[in-house]
């Protein structure tokens, strides 16, 4: 299928986190790739009910791209819940074919974690009578907002950066393409070494003590 000359894309942030997710930062990475005169719709989904203003804006785009993370192999039930909005929407609506593109990050090391979100989500399009275009997986998600600033040269964004030209140029042709699933040039150990420090400094942070990170919530403890 033809790209058309100018188009109306629909951005949808799929985090709940209000500022700093890393969607956020993918979302602002793909735009400048996809700006060219288009018009860009942007939408953050936060709660688990849409407007029908926000409905109205996003079936009017030519096409949905969705950057979400990934939570417990699947996608966030606030998402989840508007997904179910919309497929009740466009499966009764008669429109314009309209493509979905998605974006997810996870906090795993490799990409190919998000395939299931993936599928998912290509199972939705079909419920919703909407066309599936790519989808793609990032992994090592919280890598994307250390590499932002960075060229696309700089050897450790190559890959997210590769990643991002593929399905702008796929976005920009309104094209359907293989899933691509990337992780970061940078080692899995390092990796893991580095979030682990993170959650240490995070946990302190928010007053509590290291060895609460294994803390398991025992729900027969809650009175009243
Ligand atoms: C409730 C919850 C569940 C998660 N489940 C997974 C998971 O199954 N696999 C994974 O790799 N990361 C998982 N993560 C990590 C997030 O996908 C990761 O932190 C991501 O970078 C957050 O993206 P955001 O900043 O756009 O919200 C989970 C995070 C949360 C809060």
């Amino acid at each position: 299928m033809k790209g058309r000359l100018y188009m109306k894309i629909g951005l949808i942030n799929g985090s709940p986190k209000q500022r700093n997710s890393v969607s956020e930062t993918i979302i602002s990475q793909l735009k400048g790739r996809i700006e060219k005169g288009n018009q860009l719709i942007e939408l953050h989904f936060r709660t688990n009910r849409l407007s029908d203003q926000s409905i109205g804006q996003l079936a009017s785009c030519d096409c949905l791209v969705f950057a979400f993370p990934l939570y417990v192999d699947g996608i966030p039930s606030h998402l989840l819940a508007c997904l179910r909005q919309l497929e009740d929407y466009f499966s009764k609506e008669a429109k314009k074919e309209l493509r979905v593109y998605c974006l997810v990050n996870c906090g795993f090391y490799e990409g190919e974690q998000t395939a299931i979100a993936q599928d998912i989500m290509k199972n939705w399009c079909k419920r919703a009578t909407l066309s599936w275009g790519q989808g793609i997986g990032i992994g090592s998600g919280g890598m994307v907002q250390s590499v932002a600033n960075a060229g696309d040269d700089f050897r450790l964004k190559r890959n997210f950066a590769r990643a991002l030209d593929m399905v702008s140029k796929n976005i920009l042709s309104l094209s359907e393409a293989e899933n691509v699933y990337i992780n970061f040039n940078f080692p899995r150990l390092l990796y893991k070494l580095c979030g682990e420090m993170g959650w240490r400094k995070q946990i302190k942070n928010e007053g509590l003590k290291v060895k609460d990170l294994n803390r398991q919530i025992d729900l027969g403890d809650s009175k009243g």
